[in-house]
């Protein structure tokens, strides 16, 4: 066995996580798959905007906990309801149970992901079917039972100027082709119309739809890219800023897009990549 890295191996400077301003006081927030990795960062820093947060997994029932005990440690509210984000039912029985709990919500952010990767003659058909089921159907569902809730109640002018707001979690991979990996790129590239294709239909009810485009972050999904020093040296060669981005990079753009700081921004995606959408391939080449 060797040693895992420590949190920040490979990684120097990074900035102070913790400087969140409390831009979400009062509001109520649900985040998907938010028992790791991005979901887990976005949820707590969402708590400690000030928001209460309700923490959807679909297994790792303990982790889901410890997420709701550190957003309960930000003074805040923390719930973790276990629901399948592909399965229709489940969706709404969990905004049922988030809004019964909480009163109503005012964000949404969609970012339940999976990979199932493989060559294109190697796919099986659930391995297609998994990843477009969670990934993309699954915002659609959330982001429909949002949008209901937000359209029945309007704007709460005491948190917020708009009446809701979803953010979808997409990838670089909306924009940057992925050989291998065709089911998770084509979720992605389809979140990107779905994003603006609500943002466009919504925005009529004061509810922003925006997307965060995640390049290359230290979570579970993408161990083998960053865990030990060759690999990351690999990785680096795609990123520009030459960091590894850490969830609470993620973590941040969500809360300000949540936040009425953002408020004229509607149905766009914010790449957050160190500069990987750059071509890097190009600094040098071409
Ligand atoms: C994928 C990661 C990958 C990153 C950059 C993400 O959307 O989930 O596995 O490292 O994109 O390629």
């Amino acid at each position: 066995m060797t040693t895992p890295p420590s949190p920040t191996a490979f990684n120097t400077d990074l900035p102070d996580y913790t400087k969140l301003p409390k831009l979400l006081v009062g509001q109520k927030a649900l985040v998907t798959g938010a028992n790791s990795g991005i979901g887990q960062a976005a949820a707590i820093g969402l708590a400690r905007a000030g928001a209460d947060v309700v923490v959807n997994y679909v297994t790792g029932d303990a982790a889901a906990q410890k997420v709701v005990e550190a957003i309960e440690a930000e003074g805040v509210r923390g719930l973790a309801i276990e629901a399948d984000v592909s399965k229709e039912l489940e969706v709404e029985d969990m905004f049922a149970k988030a809004i019964d709990a909480f009163g109503t919500l005012d964000i949404l952010v969609a970012n339940a992901g999976l990979q199932r990767d493989s060559s294109l003659v190697g796919m099986t058909m659930s391995q297609w079917n998994t990843v477009i089921n969670v990934n993309l159907t699954g915002q659609f569902l959330c982001a429909r039972a949002a949008a209901k809730e937000f359209m029945r109640r309007g704007v709460r002018k005491e948190v917020s100027v708009a009446a809701g707001k979803i953010i979808c979690m997409s990838s670089v991979h909306e924009v940057i082709p992925w050989a291998g990996h065709v089911n998770y790129a084509s979720s992605k590239g389809g979140i990107f119309m779905m994003m603006k294709s609500l943002a466009q239909e919504l925005a009529p009810h004061r509810i922003r739809v925006n997307s965060i485009g995640p390049g290359a972050i230290r979570t579970p999904i993408n161990t083998n890219a960053w865990e030990t020093p060759e690999a990351y040296a690999s990785l680096m060669e795609l990123v520009p800023y030459r960091r590894i981005g850490e969830p609470e990079d993620i973590a941040n753009v969500a809360v300000f897009l949540a936040s009425d700081l953002a408020d004229y921004i509607n149905g766009v995606t914010i790449f957050v990549d160190g500069g990987m959408t750059c071509y890097p391939g190009f600094a040098t080449g071409g």
